[in-house]
């Protein structure tokens, strides 16, 4: 109802004629005026419609006037309906008053005024009409109320989500952040442990070389002399690994071809797992090739290889995949945006529970017991990953089995490849060789090898000394010195001998990656620890270089072809 609708008027008497006068009176209102000739009638439309203002007559035959209000008011519904009575008879104070106690407004004598009777009428409906309009706002008002209250509270719920999740985000992250400051930790003390005991591996390589020269060769020295070697090469071994996990290994990456490289090592991985795990391989067609060194490749999926059989003592089946992804910014993975090959190594072995699954890539972390594991394998995985610019998980469940995914990054079109295996050639040239090295016993060793290679050796304990030596003495072929030494590194020291002596040889020992933002130093670079072999091999490279860059300049100098040779996988078991 708007505020100009007509309401309605009923007029109760039980006098046709009087009904009449009243509508006469009361029609120019604008209102809808409804007659009832009986109490009873009266009723009836007080049940079917709503009534703003009723005007009864007291005295009618069946039901009077006041028994008629005392009725409608004791219904719920017309307790405020505005009763006014109309009469000639009972006109005194006292009919009055009863007219009021049964639930009248008001009184109007008879004769009625005309002008009196519509006045109070329109006064009484227009009351109506505001009481409505009143009710009706207040019934708007609750129900925005509602409305409101029922949006805070889903606002609130909303924001309680969002701080729980918040909250459970912020501790993964940190976690995370723990994990990885852990993780940094250990791979600090781990390549600071390995740089040492590489040398230590060096000196005792180098020696037991000269020592299976230098011994007469029977049976009994030579497998004593071989087992001795092959302990060392082991240890070397596993500093490479733990070198792998503090991510400061000498990486040779070159553009491998994933197919090639495993139909390559599928033979000895078949012989490494034994006949009860069958090996399936799901290479995508012209997979793209991928930038990472080899040889560090071959022992991810020999390491992958060997947990999965270890983790299916009764057989079972090994899946080797590889397929080319592309990967977006933000993406799950913690990947940079671009082009990827993702590996994944699945068996159905015995798999791992969360707590195993969370520290599986930490180093030295081994549930194969004392003598059976060093808990490098996965870490030396990780390790390769996260140096080639990709990324390891895994995904394991007990009783199902375990998928490892491997990322590694499609090499850029403009890559070449590197030149790969460089026999071990023979230098016919007896040189005279500048050794620098601030580890004696590591120094002895080489000089030892050097000499046994038939070449002049002087031995400098500091990049200085050797420069103070290189003033007064030219007669040296050719420089080798240790890259991580106190004071002047042999990068340093190179660079020194770059700007006097351009065309003198140069030959850069190193065992550990830390070459500033693993720059290409420019220079031939031989990984420690070395045998006899590879440093002759590296020799012929050197010089051979040395002596095609005779005529050239000092530029030319600097960019000494290097090959390295790719190192053959030993199973260390
Ligand atoms: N495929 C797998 N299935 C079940 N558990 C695995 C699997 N791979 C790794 N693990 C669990 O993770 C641990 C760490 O693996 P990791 O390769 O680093 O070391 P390891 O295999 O114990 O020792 P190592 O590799 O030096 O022989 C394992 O001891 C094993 O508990
Ligand atoms: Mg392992």
């Amino acid at each position: 109802m708007s505020i100009k609708d007509p309401v309605n008027i009923l007029l109760v008497d039980d006098q046709p004629a009087k009904l009449l006068s009243y509508q006469a009176i009361l029609e120019g209102l604008g209102e809808t005026l409804i007659v009832a000739g009986s109490a009873r009638e009266a009723l009836e439309h007080l049940l079917k419609k709503s009534i703003a203002v009723i005007l009864v007559d007291v005295i009618m035959p069946d039901l009077d006037g006041f028994e008629l209000a005392a009725m409608i008011r004791n219904h719920p519904r017309f307790q405020t309906t505005a009763i006014i009575f109309v009469s000639a008879v009972a006109m005194t104070d006292l009919d009055r008053l009863k007219g009021y106690e049964h639930g009248g407004v008001d009184y109007v004598p008879v004769p009625v005024v005309p002008e009196l009777l519509r006045a109070k009428v329109r006064v009484f409906a227009e009351l109506y009409r505001k009481t409505q309009q009143l009710e009706r706002l207040n019934i708007e008002l609750e129900r925005r109320v509602d409305e409101r209250t029922l949006e805070l509270a889903q606002a609130n719920a909303e924001l309680e989500r969002r701080v729980e999740e918040r909250t459970r985000e912020r501790e993964t992250a940190l976690a995370q952040v723990h994990q990885m400051q852990k993780l940094e930790s250990l791979g600090q003390l781990t390549g600071g442990v390995a740089h040492d005991f590489n040398n230590v591996l060096m000196a005792i390589l180098a020696n037991l070389d000269l020592l299976a020269r230098a011994v007469p060769e029977t049976p009994k020295s030579k497998r004593l002399i071989d087992g001795a070697i092959r302990a060392a090469e082991r240890g070397a071994a596993l500093t490479s690994r733990m070198l792998a996990f503090a991510r400061r290994q000498e990486l040779s990456p070159e553009i491998v071809d994933v197919a090639r490289l495993f139909s390559g090592m599928v033979e000895i991985l078949r012989s490494s797992i034994g006949p009860g795990i069958e090996i399936q391989t799901v290479f995508e067609e012209n997979l793209a090739r991928i930038s990472v060194d080899p040889n560090q490749l071959e022992l991810a999926i020999l390491n992958l290889t060997l947990n999965a059989r270890d983790a299916m003592p009764d057989g079972g089946r090994l899946v080797i995949a590889a397929r080319r992804e592309t990967v977006a910014a933000g993406n799950l993975h913690g990947l940079n945006p671009g082009e990827y090959v993702c590996m994944t190594v699945v068996d159905s072995g015995i798999g791992m529970d969360e707590q195993t699954m969370k520290r599986a890539p930490e180093p030295f972390f081994t549930t194969k017991g004392t003598g059976k594991g060093t808990g490098l394998g996965l870490s030396m995985v990780y390790g390769l990953a996260a140096q080639s610019g990709g990324n390891a998980s895994i995904l394991s469940k007990p009783g199902v089995g375990t998928t490892v995914y491997l990322w590694l990054p499609v090499a850029a079109a403009r890559m070449e490849a590197a030149p790969t295996t460089e026999s071990a050639l023979t230098v016919t040239k007896r040189c005279s060789v500048l050794l620098v090295d601030d580890d004696y016993m590591v120094a002895c060793g080489t000089a030892a090898m050097l000499e046994q290679l038939g070449h002049a050796v002087v031995t400098a304990a500091s990049a200085a000394q050797a420069l103070e030596i290189l003033q007064t003495d030219a007669s040296f072929d050719l420089v080798i010195t240790d890259h991580a030494m106190p004071g002047m590194t042999g990068l340093d020291l190179i660079r020194r001998i770059r700007s006097t002596k351009p065309r003198l040889p140069v030959l850069l020992v190193t065992g550990y990656a830390d070459l500033a933002g693993g720059e290409n130093p420019g220079v031939p670079r031989l990984d420690k620890p070395f045998r006899a072999d590879k440093l002759a091999a590296m020799l012929a490279v050197v010089l051979k270089g040395a002596s095609q860059d005779e005529p050239s300049d000092a530029a030319h100098s600097n960019a000494m072809p290097f090959a390295k040779s790719r190192a053959n996988i030993s199973i260390v078991k």
